[in-house]
Order: structure tokens, then C-alpha cells, then sequence
């Protein structure tokens, strides 16, 4: 059994001067006081002694042994979090601080895994950091409690966790910046007492908001300090739920139901209230974390559960086989098991009949669809189909996450309070331009086929065309770029030709975007007999001011930036499809007939939101 350890913190041996690096005061700095021995301070202000198990992997690696501790999650300090800075310092802070992390583990010989910070105040920035790290080796991220006035179900928060869940990637929440400081300047109490109770402020926000409801079951969350005063009180708040409505929130089901949601580490320094913990929230929802090597962190890491009465099974549980759940390793030591099974030549044979990898994906019949033209076939012949095939396939998957996208528009116009729809549609939105990116860049693999060997097949692929590509078309109409012209290249295939037909009555993603900032009553509806200049401009003006409202409209300024970047891509597909054409048969007509690249160069002006882009130079007047 591999004991793990998911709460406890380290600091660098030294790092730049942060205050001089952004050129504003009081950031946290080290001060080396003796061998050994040092005192974070803010500005002028003494924070905490640390000593060398901060920033010394020696050391930290011989107090483990001493505890008989496997493996540590480091993460850094709230101190560090700088939240209430501008979002770039803040950005610029955590990625030092992650790096550093990940610079200590590579000399953790192993056992020392971390999480990363982000700039949680601003949600694009915080996801991109979150993406980098975990890309990196970081195996989740440590986040504060609030931003501010925003708890974890506010808006962007929620959209960040969510993002934390589709990359797979822990999170630690830990309480900071504790609210009445000013009514406890003695004693620790804002550790003591704020700490506790802001860390139930959050677990009950995320439950009361619905935010639980929303998010996935697949994101893994954990709150320190034995999730604070949460349990112990979460009998006044399920009364509180049951008898009050007004105490009910936005929750479909009573709090109780929602212990399966999140995790708790055991930092809780006494045996009945470990023992009330687990009794609350189960032997699978308590991990070992000690909040090490901080004055108030365990002395003797893991002493508090192996000193207990707690069965046995239950102590394994928590000292290792929840966290490693909760991390995500169990792939890992499954992938293991599953190597040593095969080592010892007993891997599973499915029986006949069940389910299989082949029969699910239907990969015989997948590898019978490329029928190459030319007779003996031209080997890259296999590679033009290939790619074409794979690029139908991704626009497949656009357009069901595009009509989700719309589905999701349409729903927030119709309950402009509810924000749900906004952040589900902004998810997807980022799902199609990671697509779309990976569809711009798929282009490079047929520049491998020469020009010579293309021409070697090509004429017996007239009069089919690009043109003809249904699926692109509707994307295109979908999106809002409707022309009726292009049906004619359907006439042959009477299916595609009615599908084109009623994607281009439907409403299409730019009517949804536009009719529900309309019911949000962001956006006049268009005054009789206006032009459509004046109607363009009027729409534009409405996303200017979404954008002058930040603290209102992140979640729509969320889907505005996500389309923006959707129809970027589309133009950087374009421009790489045009590339592609010149390199591989230069200024020649297409085999639709067009006039080849110099006809596909005028479509480098489409855009599916022009709007979104006037309100750019609006913004800048
Ligand atoms: C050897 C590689 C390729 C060549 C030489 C080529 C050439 C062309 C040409 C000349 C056109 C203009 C229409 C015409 O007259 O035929 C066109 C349009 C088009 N091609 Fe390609 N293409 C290639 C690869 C691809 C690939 C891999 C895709 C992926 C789906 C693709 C999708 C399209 C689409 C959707 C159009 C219509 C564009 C529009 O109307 O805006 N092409 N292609």
C-alpha cells in the first residue's frame, strides 16, 4: 500500500523580487534567517517561519521515511495565490511558482507529485495555465476558496472547474483570505475559526447553486481541513433545506446527496471528530493530507488515522486508496496490475458475442471504405481518401456540437436568468475550436504527397469536388454564412440537397447568439424599416456592451470569445486549404470547375460574426 499525502506545501529556496518584477508592493519574499531556517514575509510584514523541508527535497524525503510516507502532493501557499493583482502578474506568478514545483519533484526521486496555482480571477487565463501544467506533470491545482466576492459557484468559476474536469486534473481547495479578519487580530483565530468556516461557505455554495447539478461527477474535488465545519453542521443545513424553502437554493436534490460529489482531506487533529468525519461522508470520501510542514500542519504525518480505531480496511482507504482515486493514478497502478497479468500470461479473452473494441467502433467496416479510383492503385491515392474521410468525421462531430451549441443559445434567451445554458454552450464552443485547430494543422500530412503523384490519379477523380462537401456547407450555413447558390452542387444527391435546404430556413447560430441577447434586453429589436447597416451596427453595439459590463457578462463574453476564435480557425482553415491547393497543383482550375486557389482566396473574407469583430474597433474608439 502506498501511503500519499494530497495536502502539504513547499517554497522555493529562493525566487525573484516580485515587487520589483511588477513594479507593485507587498508580495510575499524569503527571508534566509539561519542554516536551515527561514521567514516568509509580505512586504515588511513577518508571515511564518518554514524551514528547509520547504524547499529541500533531502529533507523532506528523510521526515517522509520518518512517517512512513510514500508520496507527497506539494502545492504552494495561498499567500501566493495573488488573486486581487492584475491578472497578468498573477499569471505570470503561478507559472514561476509551478515551475518551481515541478523542479523540486524531479528531485523527489518519485515521490513527490504537485499541484499547480492559477490566476483564478480571470477564467481563460486560469484554464490556459491549468492546461500547461497538467501537460507538464502537475497532476491538479491547489485553488482558494473565493475570488473576492465570488464563491466557487460563481460563473467563472464553475466554468473553470469544469475545465478542470475535462483535463482530468484534482483540485485542492483550500480556504484563504478569511472573511472578519478585522474581528480576529489575535490567536490565529482567522486559522482557527475563518479557516473553517470558509471552507463550509464553499461546499455549501457549490451545493445550494446547483452547481453540483451542473458540473460533471467526473471532476474530482477536495476541500482541506476536513472540509472545515461542513460536516459537523450539515444537520442544521439539511433541516434548514427541508423546512425552509427559502434556505433550499437551486439544488434538485436535499445537500445530504451530495457527499458523493467531493472529498475531504483528514487534517482534523482528533480522533472522534476523524471518526464523526468518515461517519459523514464515508471511507471512501476521507484522504490523508497534513498540511505539512506548516506549524499547524500534523507533526507526525498519518499518525491521527494509524493511531485510530478505525477498521483497518477503512485506514487503507484513507491513506492511500482514495487518494489515489482522487488523483487519478488508478489508471496507472491498474496499467500496472494489467502488465504484471500479462507478464504472468492471464490476460481477459472476451467471450463470443460480448462487446468488443471491433464491433463497437464497427472497425471492419470503417477499413472498407476507402476504394481508391486508380487501377493498379497509386499508393498515396489511400492517403488522399484517408485524410478527406477523416476531415468528414470531425465535421460531423462540429455540426452535433455546433446544434448543441444553438439548442443551449436558444434555452438561455428563453430564462435569461439562468446561466447554466451559457457556460454548457461555451464548453462546447471551445470543443470545436480545439477541432477545428487540430483540423488546420491536418492539411501538413498530405503536403507529403508530391505534386507529380497527385496528378498521377487526379483526373479520375472529375467532376467530384470539395465543393460538393455537404457536411462543410452545412457548417457554413449552420454558423449563420448562408448562400442559396451553393444548393446547385446538391441537385445530384437529393438528401444532402434537402438537409442544405432546411439548415438554411432553420435560425441559424448567428440568429440564436443575437435573439438571446435580445430577451436579455441587451439588443433592441430592429426598428421597422431599418437597413441592415443600421441593424449590423446596432448588434454590434450590443456585444461592445457586453464587453464594457465584465462583471456582469463573463459567461456571455465567455461564448463571444470562444466564437470569435471559432470563426478565426475557420479563416486559418481556409488559408491552409488554400496553401495546400497551391502547393500541390498551383493556380489550376478546381475539379468543381472553379478557378481554383484565386476563387478560394475570395473566401478568406467570410466571417460568421462579423459583429463580434466590429465591436473590437468599437471597443478601441
Ligand atoms: C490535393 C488536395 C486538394 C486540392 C488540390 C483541393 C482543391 C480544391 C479546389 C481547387 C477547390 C475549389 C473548388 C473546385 O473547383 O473544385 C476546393 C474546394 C474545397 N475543398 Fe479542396 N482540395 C484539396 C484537399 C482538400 C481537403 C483535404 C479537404 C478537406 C475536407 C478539402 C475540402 C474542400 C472544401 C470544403 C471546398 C469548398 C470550399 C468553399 O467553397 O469554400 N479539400 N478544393
Amino acid at each position: 500500500m502506498q501511503v500519499i499525502d494530497i495536502h502539504n506545501h513547499f517554497f522555493p529556496r529562493s525566487w525573484p523580487d516580485l515587487a520589483a518584477r511588477y513594479g507593485s508592493p507587498n508580495w510575499p519574499w524569503i527571508k534566509h534567517t539561519e542554516p536551515g531556517k527561514a521567514d516568509i514575509m509580505v512586504g515588511d510584514r513577518f508571515f511564518r517561519h518554514i524551514y528547509a523541508a520547504c524547499w529541500d527535497p533531502e529533507v523532506r524525503l528523510q521526515e517522509m521515511d520518518r512517517d512512513g510516507v510514500d508520496l507527497q502532493i506539494v502545492s504552494a501557499t495561498p499567500v501566493l495565490f495573488a488573486y486581487e493583482r492584475p491578472v497578468e502578474h498573477a499569471a505570470d506568478c503561478a507559472q514561476l511558482f509551478n515551475d518551481a514545483a515541478l523542479e523540486l519533484c524531479s528531485r523527489g526521486k518519485g515521490r513527490l507529485k504537485s499541484f499547480c496555482q492559477v490566476p483564478l480571477q480571470d477564467v481563460d487565463a486560469a484554464c490556459k495555465e491549468l492546461s500547461r501544467c497538467i501537460r507538464s506533470g502537475h497532476l491538479g491545482v491547489q485553488i482558494g476558496n473565493h475570488v473576492g466576492l465570488k464563491n466557487l459557484d460563481d460563473a467563472g468559476i464553475a466554468t473553470f472547474l469544469h475545465h478542470c474536469a475535462d483535463e482530468g486534473a484534482a483540485v485542492l481547495v483550500h480556504p484563504w483570505d478569511m472573511f472578519g479578519s478585522e474581528r480576529m487580530p489575535k490567536y490565529m483565530m482567522p486559522w482557527t475559526v475563518g479557516m473553517p468556516a470558509e471552507t463550509q461557505l464553499s461546499v455549501v455554495a457549490l451545493i445550494l447553486s446547483g452547481a453540483f447539478d451542473r458540473l460533471p461527477s467526473t471532476l474530482r474535488i477536495c476541500f482541506a481541513h476536513g472540509g472545515g465545519s461542513f460536516a459537523f453542521l450539515l444537520g442544521r443545513l439539511e433541516n434548514a433545506w427541508h423546512h425552509h424553502p427559502v434556505a433550499r437554493g437551486d439544488c434538485q436534490y436535499p445537500p445530504k446527496h451530495y457527499l458523493n460529489r467531493f472529498y475531504t482531506d483528514s487534517a482534523v487533529f482528533d480522533e472522534r471528530t476523524l471518526q464523526f468525519l468518515v461517519g459523514t461522508m464515508g471511507a471512501d470520501r476521507v484522504m490523508l493530507g497534513s498540511d505539512y510542514p506548516f506549524p499547524l500542519g500534523e507533526e507526525r504525518v498519518g499518525s491521527l488515522i494509524r493511531q485510530s480505531n478505525l477498521p483497518q480496511q477503512t485506514k487503507a482507504k484513507l491513506l492511500s486508496a482514495n487518494a489515489t482515486r482522487f488523483l487519478g493514478l488508478e489508471s496507472n497502478s491498474r496499467a500496472a496490475d494489467n502488465k504484471s497479468d500479462a507478464a504472468g500470461s492471464s490476460p481477459i479473452a472476451p467471450e463470443p458475442g460480448q462487446l468488443t473494441y471491433s464491433s463497437y467502433l464497427k472497425v471492419p467496416e470503417l477499413l472498407q471504405l476507402q476504394q481508391p479510383q486508380s487501377s493498379p492503385p497509386h499508393h498515396d491515392e489511400l492517403l488522399f481518401i484517408l485524410v478527406h474521410q477523416s476531415y468528414e468525421l470531425w465535421f460531423k462531430e462540429l455540426l452535433h456540437d455546433l446544434d448543441a451549441v444553438v439548442a443551449n443559445l436558444r434555452r438561455a434567451g428563453a430564462a435569461p436568468q439562468s446561466r447554466d445554458e451559457v457556460y454548457e454552450a461555451a464548453r462546447l464552443l471551445r470543443r470545436c475550436t480545439e477541432i477545428t485547430r487540430v483540423m488546420v494543422e491536418q492539411f501538413t500530412i498530405l503536403e507529403t504527397m508530391l505534386p507529380t503523384h497527385f496528378l498521377a490519379f487526379r483526373g479520375l477523380l472529375e467532376p467530384a469536388s470539395g465543393f460538393q462537401s455537404e457536411q462543410f456547407r452545412e457548417i457554413e450555413f449552420l454558423c449563420g454564412l448562408k448562400d442559396e447558390k451553393m444548393l446547385r452542387y446538391h441537385r445530384p444527391t437529393p438528401e444532402a440537397y434537402a438537409s442544405l435546404k432546411r439548415r438554411l430556413e432553420e435560425p441559424s447560430l448567428h440568429d440564436v447568439f443575437f435573439g438571446a441577447l435580445q430577451a436579455m434586453g441587451k439588443l433592441a429589436p430592429a426598428r421597422e424599416g431599418a437597413t441592415d447597416k443600421e441593424q449590423f451596427e446596432a448588434r454590434a453595439r450590443a456585444v461592445h456592451a457586453l464587453y464594457r459590463d465584465e462583471r456582469h457578462h463573463r459567461d456571455w463574453i465567455d461564448v463571444c470569445e470562444r466564437l470569435t476564435e471559432f470563426d478565426e480557425l475557420v479563416v486559418s482553415w481556409r488559408l491552409r486549404h488554400i496553401q495546400l491547393v497551391e502547393r500541390i497543383i498551383g493556380i489550376r482550375m478546381g475539379t468543381g470547375g472553379s478557378a481554383g486557389a484565386s476563387y478560394l482566396k475570395l473566401t478568406l473574407d467570410k466571417k460568421f460574426f462579423p459583429e463580434l469583430w466590429e465591436a473590437r474597433t468599437m471597443l478601441t474608439e
